[in-house]
């Protein structure tokens, strides 16, 4: 039987991913997607006092994928908009154990939908 390419942390966030679902009244909607694998992301997020208070995301794609966006959402929930900022797909690898290299992109389009989301709160102040 093929080993598993993946660490415990990245199957553990697979099986039972943290604040998956939507934010009805988000503050801020992030919507990403990879064309050549069709992974789609959507991340939500509440802010009070420029503070990330709430997020949420809706992920249509891999195992790293789901991974990788429940795991930001751990990361960025209740930290500044100007920490959010600084996260980057290494600090989501970082916290996940590792990735197979194959898989990096995954983590990008993880970073790339929370500062998406971002960017639409930020267009709307
Ligand atoms: Fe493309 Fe995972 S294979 S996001």
């Amino acid at each position: 039987m093929p080993t598993c390419p993946y660490t415990k942390k990245v199957m553990q966030h697979f099986n039972k991913p943290h604040n998956f679902g939507e934010i009805k009244d988000a503050d801020g909607i992030g919507k990403v997607g990879n064309k050549q694998c069709g992974d789609v992301m959507y991340l939500y997020i509440k802010v009070k006092n420029n503070k990330i208070t709430d997020v949420k995301f809706q992920t249509f794609g891999c195992v790293a994928a789901i991974a990788t966006s429940s795991v930001i959402t751990d990361m960025a929930k209740g930290i500044t908009i100007a920490q959010a900022k600084k996260l980057t797909k290494d600090s989501v690898v970082k916290k996940l154990g590792s990735l197979p290299p194959i898989k990096y992109h995954c983590s990008i389009l993880a970073v790339d939908a929370l500062h998406a989301a971002i960017k639409d709160y930020e267009s709307k102040q």
